[in-house]
């Protein structure tokens, strides 16, 4: 082949691939772009809504039957999700799927499969792995791939992409310049808040990373279309280390005023009243608030992605071991404060009846995961107590990766019944001061009876 023939032939393809990357475009401004969502989790369904709203038709990929089959029955299985809203998002073509051949009718796929940690607290990438295998055999050239899943910097270029090449049929490959022909690959980090309504979804900044900018471009059209802002960074892994940094800042944070309330009890000091305090600098300080220990699927998991990283690096990540270490030990000295404040009273935790308030990991909200109520739970009956719990969020819990409890909601009445009542999860729909004035002792864990000031409260 002449130099001649071959520059022409290059810029011919290079013309068909922009011009491809050009309909995509314009497909996702005039809605008619069909997206994919790979997991219909706490991110995935929110996000399916957000497009449906958006007038986009989408399809929900999901291995688990039954939330497949909840949804195309319009019906929803988050609490803070209703039914009306899969119904309204039905009606603009959202329907859900097990079946991966229908990849191939997409124009974005969006991963938002889980990443957790091992039994040896190492990443587990398999869900990621998984969805690329099954991904590859349906892809098609001109597709836009994004994942959104929290994992280390270098996920994307090291492990989808590579699955995603191998496995595809027709030999494809991901777009590493622009003008090339294949499939667009980009990481977009998700900033869920779960239970923190002051923000409006459309109003968190998405971060996104494309592997060229071709893929930055799409996928900052597609966002750009139901989030107000989109910021472009200039690869994947600049995007998953943004979304670390922000989860082990907060991570961090919460370390430093756990660590804090102990040194303040001893000292006879609220340290929430130390915090209303400095919040009120305008500038300088974000407040953080001390708790039984961490929870929810990413601020304990998502800084061991990267401890674990750094170690190919020959690096040792010594924020993220010491705030891990301070974390995971507040449920023992919620155990400590609990023994103690019995012991206030004649009484040890061998066979005491305690009832935790909350199995949440967070108030309001219907996620156990990684919640350390469960911990908690565990420890006490180890120490020989008879746990109840009451949770409106959970009408039984039975069993986890990590747990395995068994129990069943007790209702809140006769709490003069039990040795004392834990604070565990500050939900609002508590009664806080009837808690108090009808319970023996009463140990807050998350400052939920301020202002009520009796004798029998505790505060750990
Ligand atoms: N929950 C949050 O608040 C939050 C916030 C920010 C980021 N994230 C990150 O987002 C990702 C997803 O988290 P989540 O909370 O939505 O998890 P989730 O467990 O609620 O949902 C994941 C879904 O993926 C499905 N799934 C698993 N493997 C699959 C496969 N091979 N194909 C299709 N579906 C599959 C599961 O059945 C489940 O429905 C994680 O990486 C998490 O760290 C979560």
């Amino acid at each position: 082949m002449s130099a001649q023939v071959r520059v022409s032939l290059e810029i011919g393809i290079m013309t068909l691939s922009l011009s491809s990357a050009a309909a995509l475009e314009s497909r996702i401004a005039s809605r008619q772009a069909r997206i994919g969502i790979i997991g219909m989790g706490y991110v995935g369904l929110p996000l399916t809504l957000l497009f449906s709203e958006q007038r986009f038709r989408v399809t929900g990929f999901d291995v688990d039957a039954a939330k497949v089959e909840a949804l195309n029955s319009g019906g929803s299985y988050i609490v803070r999700i209703p039914a009306a809203e899969i119904v309204r998002a039905q009606a603009a073509g959202f329907r859900a799927t097990a079946a991966y051949t229908e990849i191939a009718d997409m124009d974005a796929i969006i991963i938002c499969v889980p990443t957790p940690l091992d039994e040896y607290h190492q990443p587990d990438l398999s869900f990621i792995e998984k969805t690329a295998r099954a991904i590859a055999p349906n892809l098609r050239e001109g597709q836009l791939v994004i994942l959104e899943s929290t994992t280390y910097p270098g996920t994307t270029e090291e492990v989808l992409i590579p699955i995603l090449e191998s496995g595809n049929r027709g030999g494809l490959r991901a777009i590493r310049r622009p003008g090339e022909h294949g499939f667009c690959v980009a990481f977009s980090p998700e900033r869920e808040d779960p239970g923190n309504d002051s923000v409006a979804r459309r109003d968190i900044p998405k971060v996104i990373g494309g592997l060229e900018s071709t893929a930055t471009g799409l996928a900052s059209a597609l966002y750009g279309s139901i989030f107000n802002r989109t910021v472009p960074v200039s690869s994947p892994a600049a995007a998953e280390m943004t979304k670390l940094l922000e989860n082990i800042y907060r991570c961090v944070n919460i370390a430093l005023v756990n660590e804090l309330k102990q040194l303040c009890e001893r000292m006879g000091i609220d340290i929430f009243e130390v915090i209303d305090a400095a919040k009120t600098k305008p500038f300088g300080y974000q407040a953080f608030y001390p708790g039984p220990g961490l929870g929810g699927h990413c601020i304990p998991i998502d800084p061991f992605y990267l401890s674990w990283k750094a170690k190919q690096f020959d690096f040792r990540t010594r924020f993220i071991e010491l705030a891990g270490e301070v974390n995971t030990n507040m449920p023992y000295y919620v155990i400590e404060k609990t023994a103690l404040a019995l012991n206030g009273h004649k009484k040890c935790l061998n066979g005491s009846r305690i009832l935790v308030l909350g199995l949440a990991y967070k108030r309001d909200i219907d996620d156990l995961r990684e919640s350390p109520s469960l911990t908690i739970i565990e420890l006490l009956r180890k120490a020989g107590v008879e746990v109840f719990y009451n949770d409106p969020f959970f009408p039984t819990v039975g069993h986890g990766r990590h747990y395995d409890l068994n129990m069943s909601c007790t209702p809140l009445d006769d709490l003069g019944q039990y040795d004392a009542v834990l604070i565990v999860t500050d939900h609002t729909s508590y009664d806080y001061r009837r808690i108090v004035a009808e319970s023996q002792i009463v140990i807050d864990t998350r400052n939920a009876t301020k202002g009520i000031g009796a004798a029998n409260i505790v505060h750990c």
